[in-house]
């Protein structure tokens, strides 16, 4: 095959704790790279847990799998020119250093990093409580490891930027990685 893919995909990994907003980040900025002309989609860990990893726990091997799952479908469209974000806690550092060796310079890796007493202060699914009361067992944060990011290409601290900023941040990085042209064209239209 001869055919260069001249419009490049990328994986937007958003990793942090539940309640973090990973996928508040992630729905926000959809808009906005579909704007820039992108095509776009999201692999949300709650979404996929009821599809493609139906059945899976959340055990370390279970985990891993759903992580692996998730690589793989994000690979396949990343190389035929979507950006895909995946918004999965991911908390294991080795499954998200897998995602990253299997997809390549594209993959950008997003922190998205309240303290964890934010989490449990916005308790937005009621987990945190039960999780506290021992109600659920292996609850990332609470009983179960979240290993973090050593060096991811964004960090966004939720309980510090407003949606829209943590967006802006994302995007500026983008520009800089060469995932959006530099130039912004139909992304900052409004500024
Ligand atoms: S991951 O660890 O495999 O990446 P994933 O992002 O798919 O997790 O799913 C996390 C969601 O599952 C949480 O937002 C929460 O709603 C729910 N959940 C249920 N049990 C747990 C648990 N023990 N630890 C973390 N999240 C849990």
């Amino acid at each position: 095959m001869t055919t260069k893919n001249h419009e490049a995909g990328a994986v937007l990994w958003f990793t942090g704790l539940s309640g973090a907003g990973k996928s508040t980040l992630a729905e926000a900025l959809v808009p906005r790279l579909r704007g820039a002309g992108k095509k776009v989609e999201v692999l949300d860990g709650d979404v996929v847990r009821t599809n493609l990893s139906k059945g899976l726990g959340f055990s370390r091997e279970d985990r891993d799998t759903n992580i692996a799952r998730i690589a793989f479908v994000a690979n396949l469209l990343a190389r035929n020119g979507v950006i895909v974000l995946v918004a999965a806690i991911s908390p294991f550092r080795n499954a998200r250093d897998d995602a990253r060796a299997l997809i390549g310079q594209n993959f950008v890796e997003i922190h998205v990093a309240p303290p964890l007493e934010e989490c449990i202060k916005r308790d937005v699914k009621g987990l945190y409580k039960k999780a506290i009361a021992g109600e659920i067992a292996q609850f990332t944060g609470v009983s179960d490891p979240y290993e973090e990011p050593l060096t991811p290409e964004v960090k966004i601290d939720t309980s510090l930027v407003s949606v829209d900023a943590g967006v802006t941040q994302i995007e500026n990085q983008l520009r800089a990685l060469g995932v959006l042209a530099s130039n912004g064209a139909g992304v900052t239209a409004s500024l």
